[in-house]
């Protein structure tokens, strides 16, 4: 099974559970801050999760809706609107959203070039002309250079072996996380997603008929470089 159907799942909203409503916070200040922000707005949160964006989002107002793989994490805080879906697929008709936000690298997990372009395609399609986008994406070239091969973190009694690697052929950056909880069967998972450049990323947009508008490099606002830990890319569909 494709590894990002397995891991999204309990498992994955234990080890992340620093990826909180605080830091969604921090995460739709820098949207308002950075698009046109009059309430109410048609807003996807895609790749939502749990739902920490949505959540914020509809708290001031936005009209947001989250789209997600996972029924486990869909199953959290289930008074959110949110679907269940593919972004390959987007279930929705076109132009129906005046922005798009996919938060915390949701991106590049497909080994096809072409099913990742194919995220893009939907973001335009369903973007309305003039609507805008957001990509929160790593640095690749950055994650790179820092991989700590092997990492054992204990938590709460458990027990997580991580081990990292750069597939330089398939440009993609590698993560087996094997959890033991005492008690429990040990449960391992892959975690893997294409180091698309800044470049890369910007000529997949040009071909989805997206204009990338600006690179930032953090929620702080600063601009994109070679030593930033995010790449954040902010843009719109041509009207
Ligand atoms: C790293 S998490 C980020 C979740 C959320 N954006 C956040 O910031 O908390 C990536 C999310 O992408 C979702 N996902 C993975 N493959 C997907 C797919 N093909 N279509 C839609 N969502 C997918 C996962 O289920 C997971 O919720």
């Amino acid at each position: 099974m494709a590894w990002y159907k397995e891991w999204f799942g309990e498992d994955y909203l234990d080890l992340y559970a620093h990826r909180d409503g605080d830091e969604a916070r921090r995460h739709i200040d820098f949207v308002e801050r950075h698009f046109d922000s009059e309430p109410p707005r048609a807003v996807l949160d895609l790749a939502c999760g749990a739902g920490r964006h949505t959540e914020e989002l509809r708290r001031r107002g936005f009209r947001a809706l989250g789209i997600d793989l996972s029924l486990t994490l869909l199953a959290v805080g289930t008074q959110l609107p949110r679907v269940g879906g593919d972004m390959r697929h987007l279930p929705f008709a076109d132009a129906c959203f005046d922005w798009i936000l996919n938060f915390f690298t949701a991106f590049g997990y497909f080994e096809e070039e072409r099913e990742n372009f194919r995220v893009l395609e939907e973001v335009s399609r369903v973007l309305r002309p003039g609507g805008s986008f957001l990509i929160d994406f790593f640095n690749a070239a950055k994650v790179v250079q820092g991989l700590k091969a092997q990492e054992t973190v204990e938590r709460g009694g458990r027990t997580v072996d991580i081990e990292r690697w750069f597939d330089a052929g398939a440009k993609r950056i590698n993560k087996r996380i094997r959890i033991q909880d005492p008690g429990r069967p040990s449960r391992t998972f892959l975690e893997s997603v294409r180091a698309y450049s800044a470049e890369e990323m910007e000529c997949g947009m040009r071909w989805a008929g997206l204009v990338v508008d600006n690179l930032y490099g953090s929620f702080s606002g600063d601009p994109y470089d070679h030593d930033s830990e995010r790449l954040i890319i902010v843009g719109h569909r041509p009207a």
